[in-house]
């Protein structure tokens, strides 16, 4: 018997001569099925009834429309079967779906019917077998352990299984790192974001962090945090395509309301984000387990992957847990204010976010100390402590670029934000001008008119410059390695 998860696409020639209706079922795999007889109308029809006939009416979501916008155009408006929900399950899903077919898990999504997301168990093969010893992927030089009877690891990797990552060494722990285990089965990831409009640093995310990470929460609002109106752009950005390769890790988040009182106090409206994108997470996810690990971000700040890959791995350490980043100004080439670094606690196991926090992400923000932690610490025999990694002059735990946008995105930003934090720059007409905000990223300015931004001087110098992926697509992402308004 087939369960609920996935999706199944039937293509059937349903309108005379205009053809194509597909009807996306969620059911066990993800099906993509055509039928034999294109041509032939009658055929196709039948195919259709038949599995309906099959099929049980009490279980599961269709939608149909029209696949092509050319097909839109033949068909008269009466003709089309509005995208209605019909419940039914197909019993043999025969052909699976597959990548770079012209479909995506977001392209018809609607954010008015959320889909259950099924999180699964996660990576196998993360270690290999090297004449008896165990050596975990990433860390290790597989030509020169293959060889001896212990692991070598490569540079920023230590530990008998080349699984600690450096920035461990440099970070006081509450737990000795000799009291951690590696588990049997990794945990699953749940890395939380509310996003606005930071597509370039999103797809800096998923590319920095999809191996490691299970299931990224998205959540969006059609309200700007300040409580205006706005589009869904990151959704519609889903539809047309973007971030294609990981779709099938995302669950998606519509925040359809803004809070009562977000307008008078704007931290209202930026701690609702987080603690409604933590509730509603935990009921469109199924399947996660009390030692799973939520690990929650900002949009601009971005964790390492080798810090990710830890915490997935080993048992024994203390929650929450903070992350050292290292923090940039306008791209990667300001630094902040004397060498700034963002301190923020940002992760924890799903039993610490119910028992701890509430279930509301907001408070995973504060010290354990503020919150009641008693219960959970005896019925989990757990150690509440919080655990920062990295120290404050690095190696980092992971990246935060603040205002990090072409200088229209900057502007979108001082729009958008929350009343509050003051002064709110967005209330200044002359401050969202261009040509102002260019002077700022060439000057290393900040909006106040101070100038507290050191330049870094060379990209060579620095091991912890920018994530990777923006390193290694230096002309996608020029804007942000490279001063723009500054020749040299
Ligand atoms: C979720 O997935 C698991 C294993 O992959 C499966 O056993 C379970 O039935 C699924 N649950 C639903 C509701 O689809
Ligand atoms: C699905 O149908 C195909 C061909 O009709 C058959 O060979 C296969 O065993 C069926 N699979 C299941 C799970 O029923
Ligand atoms: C590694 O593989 C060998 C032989 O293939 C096996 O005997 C051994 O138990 C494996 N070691 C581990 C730790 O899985
Ligand atoms: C592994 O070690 C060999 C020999 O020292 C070296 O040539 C190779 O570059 C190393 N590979 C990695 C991934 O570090
Ligand atoms: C980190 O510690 C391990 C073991 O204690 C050691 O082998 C490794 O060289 C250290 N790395 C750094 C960068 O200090
Ligand atoms: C936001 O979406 C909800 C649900 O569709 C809708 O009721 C509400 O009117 C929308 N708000 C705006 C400003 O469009
Ligand atoms: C939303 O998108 C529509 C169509 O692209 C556009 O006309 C409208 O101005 C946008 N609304 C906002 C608030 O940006
Ligand atoms: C609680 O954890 C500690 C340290 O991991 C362990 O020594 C102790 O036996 C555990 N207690 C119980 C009741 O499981």
């Amino acid at each position: 018997m087939l369960s609920m998860r996935h999706v199944i696409g039937l293509s059937v020639g349903l309108f005379g001569m205009c053809e194509l209706v597909y009807l996306f079922v969620q059911v066990n795999y993800q099906v993509y099925y055509k039928p034999q007889h294109h041509s032939v109308e009658n055929e196709n029809e039948q195919d259709l009834h038949e599995v309906l006939s099959l099929l049980p009416k009490d279980r599961l979501n269709i939608w149909m429309m029209p696949i092509r916008s050319r097909v839109k155009a033949q068909v008269k408006k009466s003709e089309i079967l509005p995208p209605s929900v019909i419940d039914i399950l197909v019993p043999n899903a025969s052909y699976i779906w597959k990548e770079g077919q012209d479909n995506y898990v977001y392209r018809y999504y609607d954010p008015l019917k959320p889909k259950l997301f099924n999180l699964s168990e996660t990576n196998n093969g993360l270690f290999t077998n090297f004449s008896n010893v165990l050596c975990f992927g990433h860390g290790t030089n597989a030509t020169l352990s293959s060889k001896g009877k212990s692991c070598v690891c490569v540079s920023g990797w230590s530990g008998a299984e080349c699984a600690i990552p450096h920035v461990l060494n440099k970070s006081r722990m509450p737990i000795g790192i000799d009291k951690m285990k590696i588990r049997k089965s990794p945990r699953r990831i749940l890395h939380a974001i509310n996003v606005n409009h930071e597509v370039d640093m999103s797809e800096v995310r998923f590319h920095e962090l999809s191996d490691v990470v299970d299931v990224f929460i998205i959540c969006e609002s059609n309200y700007t945090a300040f409580g205006m109106p706005k589009n869904l752009t990151f959704l519609s950005l889903l539809q047309k395509g973007f971030l294609k390769e990981f779709q099938h890790k995302i669950a998606y988040i519509f925040l359809d309301h803004f809070p009562s009182g977000g307008k008078e106090d704007g931290w209202v409206a930026d701690r609702y984000l987080r603690t409604f994108m933590g509730k509603k997470a935990l009921t469109q996810i199924i399947g996660y387990r009390p030692d799973d690990l939520i690990v929650l971000a900002d949009a601009d700040e971005i964790p390492s992957s080798d810090v990710l890959w830890f915490l997935k791995m080993y048992d024994g350490y203390s929650e929450p847990i903070a992350f050292t980043l290292r923090w940039s100004y306008y791209g990667f080439f300001w630094k902040g204010p004397n060498d700034k670094h963002t301190q923020v606690t940002s992760a924890a196991t799903i039993a610490y976010v119910k028992y701890v926090c509430d279930s509301d992400l907001i408070k995973l923000r504060r010290p354990p100390k503020q919150l009641n932690s008693d219960v959970y610490r005896s019925a989990f025999n757990r150690s509440v402590l919080t655990w920062t990694i990295g120290p404050p002059q690095g190696p980092f735990a992971g990246w935060h670029c603040s205002w990090c946008f072409p200088p229209q995105g900057i502007q979108t930003k001082l729009i958008s934000a929350q009343n509050g934090d003051f002064p709110r720059w967005g209330n200044f007409k002359a401050k969202q001008s261009l040509d102002y905000i260019k002077g700022l990223i060439r000057d290393g300015k900040y909006f106040d008119g101070s100038h507290p931004f050191k330049a870094i001087v060379t990209l060579k110098s620095d091991a912890f410059y920018a994530p990777s992926y923006v390193l290694s697509n230096p002309k996608r992402f020029s804007y942000l390695l490279h001063n723009p308004y500054r020749s040299t």
